[in-house]
């Protein structure tokens, strides 16, 4: 069996502060990579920065600045942010890196050999924000700021001769494109005739890119240049060992809005290079506010900062992968924030952890009893906690992560149910050993359950297990040693109480 797995998020632009929704995609991957690391995997999990083309170029011109230290200035506010996140990411592509520049220029070089690309003089009109060649209907749309006529003599990719593969290579691989409703979306545009692709900007236009190997006067189109970040950082055309060690990519993680430079140029370039196509790529849907999708031109935007700051970092991981059905838009609240906080986290998770070691500290000194002969009884529970495992691979391997938190969650709440069944502290008055028994399974339980929601809150699950004195991400039964003296805690999330 192949034990790697290697994935991506897309690579942000720097001129960005990164808001929300660049913070979710990262913090899927992170989630993703834990839960690949729980079974066994050997993950690869790549981010970075998009940091070529007219809008930077512009955006540094605005600040007077040189691009490239425009984006050394400002790459430092991802990096810092996906730290504070716990995003334990494996590399940091920055597309101005020469590693990088040096497989695009080597790329398009093998294009070109291979006879794909073409130049032509082309005359249409041009979105300055979109940086590309629109179409009559696009313009009438009204849809595009700064359009304006423009003719230019240009390089072009022969995206059309692979339009057939294309379609033969996404009927043939269903799990290609994911979810299935964009998959079709992309059979749908795919029944029009597919044009070429304008990979070059003239750099009497623009200058900020990288220059193509085979005319001077020309710079690469950004999203040529971008897409190539997921291979040039696992070493394609530099280390063979390590590019074939992770190639082809597991999943590219994606919002819906670059579903198409995903699912239709990129595969259509790897056609071209000879190189496989990735297994997946996933599209989720946005994250909302009201309405419209949040982003910094709407002037809507949720720092992760601030909120961070306010309610720590777990409690934002744990609502951003809960609340959002993969594939599907989803509502930003603070007063769904703070209702997942309190029934989840503050209800639920932390107060078992409170109670348990409160009712051991009362009856067994802190110490974690035997369990004994288990009954019945714990013999569900048990079944519920190791039954985890194989549940959790299946919904996680078909980016159900809502539903593996869901279904961690569900058996959190089952032992607060068996506890109030049991009442441990009433049986402790007339049989002790059998108090010690629940209270051992009950806490076994939730160390399960806490090793299944690390991956999703890192920095509360260890405090949990490092409570209970077995810090390793160990979910089979018996991890809980009785003799283990439980250590002095804080309440793990103390109740949020609504401000008006
Ligand atoms: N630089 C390109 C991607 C190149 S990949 C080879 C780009 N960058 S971006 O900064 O605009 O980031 C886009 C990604 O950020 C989206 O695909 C999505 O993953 C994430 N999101 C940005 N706004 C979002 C929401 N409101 N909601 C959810 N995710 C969003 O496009």
């Amino acid at each position: 069996m192949n034990n790697t797995f290697y994935l991506t998020t897309p690579i942000y632009y720097v001129n960005d502060k990164p808001h929300i929704g660049h913070a979710y995609t990262t913090i899927l991957a992170d989630v993703l990579t834990r839960y690949h690391k729980l079974r066994g995997q050997d993950v690869f999990f790549l981010t970075g920065l998009d940091e070529h083309g007219q809008k930077v170029q512009q955006a540094a011109a605005k600040r007077g600045m040189e691009p490239q230290d425009h984006c050394d200035d400002l790459a430092p506010n991802f990096t810092q942010l996906w730290d504070k996140l716990e995003i334990k990411y494996d590399d940091f592509i920055r597309t101005t890196e020469e590693r990088h520049k040096k497989v695009v220029r080597e790329a398009l070089q093998k294009v070109h050999d291979a006879g794909d690309i073409y130049v032509d003089e082309y005359e249409g009109w041009y979105s300055v924000s979109e940086e590309r060649f629109i179409t009559e209907t696009e313009k009438d749309s009204g849809e595009f700021r700064d359009v304006k006529k423009l003719k230019e003599k240009n390089y072009f990719f022969k995206m059309s001769k692979y339009q057939d593969r294309l379609i033969k290579h996404i009927e043939d691989n269903p799990a290609f494109i994911q979810p299935e409703h964009r998959k079709n979306e992309i059979l749908g545009f795919l029944r029009q005739p597919l044009n070429d692709l304008c990979i070059s900007r003239p750099k009497e236009r623009l200058n900020w890119g990288i220059e193509l190997p085979f005319d001077s006067d020309y710079v690469t189109y950004v999203w040529f240049d971008a897409l190539l970040n997921y291979t040039s950082a696992p070493g394609y055309l530099s280390d063979e060992d390590k590019f074939s060690k992770w190639w082809p990519a597991s999943v590219h993680l994606i919002g819906k809005d670059i579903l198409t430079t995903h699912c239709v140029y990129w595969p259509t370039m790897l056609f071209s290079l000879g190189v496989e196509l990735p297994k997946t790529v996933f599209a989720h849907g946005w994250w909302l506010m009201g309405e419209s999708k949040m982003s910094k031109s709407l002037g809507n935007v949720v720092s992760p900062l601030d909120l961070i700051e306010e309610y720590g970092v777990d409690p934002v991981r744990y609502y951003l992968m809960r609340e959002m059905v993969l594939g599907q838009d989803a509502n930003f609240t603070m007063e769904s924030f703070i209702k997942r906080f309190n029934s989840d986290l503050a209800n639920d998770f932390g107060n078992l952890l409170n109670r348990l070691s409160g009712l051991i500290g009362k009856y067994f000194d802190g110490v974690v009893p035997d369990p004994g002969e288990l009954t019945e009884a714990e013999q569900d529970l048990q079944a519920r906690a190791t039954g985890l495992d194989e549940k959790i691979v299946e919904l996680i391997d078909n980016f159900h992560v809502n539903e593996a938190i869901e279904e961690t969650l569900q058996v959190v709440r089952f032992i607060n149910k068996y506890m109030e069944a049991q009442a441990p502290w009433k049986v402790a008055k007339e049989d002790v050993k059998a108090a010690g028994r629940i209270l051992y399974a009950a806490a076994e339980t939730l160390r399960i359950c806490a090793v299944h929601l690390a991956p999703v809150m890192p920095d509360k699950c260890s405090q949990v297990l490092h409570v209970m004195g077995c810090e390793n991400l160990h979910s089979a039964w018996g991890g809980l040693l009785p003799g283990v003296k439980l250590k002095e805690h804080e309440a793990l999330f103390p109740r949020l109480e609504i401000n008006e």
